[in-house]
């Protein structure tokens, strides 16, 4: 199959980012919302014109300044980004199972929050009741009826997460569920490593490779709250040095923004990750090379990971949350 990469920027095919005028997901870092997502590549170019100007793939349709959430919306809800006092948000199911969209006023990308109560980096929390089940039973005979529970769910910033940028931008597959087991590389302070734990949920795992001690402390505080991420303190380049505390995985995540990540994915792949299973990695242009067009870094890229045994089936770029940033996403193959 041909890899036809589209242009950066401009292109409104599928994206199903809806910031437009609606100001983006400002969060935090806001100000730079406002253009309609990423644009794709196809790797079979049959995906034009997906979803269209406006996505219509359960993407947030952006959510102006972050810190607006007032006390007490979201259905008693502790802010809910953006959810003004009083306001009802509705949570449902993104298509990549383990990641939610909070429908309010302004839409906004979730997950499940594994430790309800508990913030990671200082992300908004929306707390939604769930209704307990009319039980038939409770009803006739007289036994008290079940509570109504909360779940907890915790904002997702794509400016503060290439994967929330890449799910925001339309990524076809992101190789990861609950129960799956990723290999995270360049997992940093662990922000967004924490959305892959809610993803994967109490019976996946997350193994979180950052070589940063400085980093490392911060992840190994957030894994001891989160008991599915194994943190890892050591060089990406050496898996031999942690081959004892990973397990087979089905999706290996990279992130290290480093000259030879192509290799490094090698790497990894060739040590722990399953026949068939998911590559999804950030590429940095400019970390990759300087002054080359990032176009031109990223067909390179691909051909490296193509040298690894590894298929690309998509990739795209993180615009408007990152600039000169592509997410590929490929497929692990077989020797021989
Ligand atoms: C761009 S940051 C990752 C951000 C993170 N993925 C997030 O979304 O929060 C890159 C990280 O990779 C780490 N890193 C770079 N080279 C590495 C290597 N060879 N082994 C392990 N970690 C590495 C860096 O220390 C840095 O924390």
């Amino acid at each position: 199959m041909a890899f036809t990469p589209r242009g950066r920027g401009g292109d409104r095919g599928g994206g199903g980012f809806r910031g437009g005028s609606r100001g983006g997901f400002g969060g935090d870092r806001g100000g730079r919302g406002g253009s309609r997502g990423g644009s794709r590549g196809g790797f079979g170019g049959d995906r034009g014109g997906r979803g269209g100007a406006r996505g219509g793939r359960g993407a947030p349709r952006g959510g102006g300044r972050g810190d607006r959430g007032g006390r007490g919306g979201a259905r008693g809800g502790r802010g809910g980004f953006g959810a003004k006092g009083g306001q009802r948000v509705v949570i449902e199911p993104h298509r990549h199972p383990g990641v939610f969209v909070a429908r309010g006023k302004e839409d906004l990308l979730v997950t499940k929050n594994l430790t309800p109560g508990e913030a990671v980096y200082g992300e908004k929390r929306i707390s939604i009741d769930t209704p307990a089940p009319v039980s038939g039973d409770a009803a006739t005979n007289g036994d008290s009826a079940p509570l109504a529970t909360k779940t907890e769910y915790r904002v997702w910033n794509p400016f503060r997460s290439k994967l929330a940028a890449g799910i925001l931008g339309g990524l076809e597959d992101i190789h990861m569920k609950p129960g799956s087991k990723v290999l995270y590389l360049g997992a940093a302070s662990g922000t967004s490593v924490s959305h892959v734990a809610d993803i994967v949920g109490p019976t996946g795992t997350v193994f979180a490779v950052e070589f940063s001690h400085r980093s490392g402390r911060d992840l190994i505080n957030m894994a001891t709250h989160r008991t599915n991420v194994i943190p890892i303190i050591e060089d990406a380049r050496h898996p031999l040095k942690y081959r004892m505390l990973v397990s087979m995985v089905d999706c290996i995540f990279a992130d290290v923004a480093q000259p030879d990540q192509a290799r490094i994915v090698g790497l990894n792949a060739h040590q722990f990750l399953k026949v068939g299973g998911g590559v999804v990695v950030s590429i940095k242009a400019n970390c990759i090379h300087s002054t080359a067009p990032p176009e031109q870094v990223f067909a390179r890229e691909v051909g490296k990971l193509r040298e690894e045994r590894i298929k690309p089936k998509e990739q795209l770029t993180l615009e408007p949350f990152e600039r000169d940033h592509a997410m590929v996403v490929g497929v692990y193959q077989r020797s021989g």
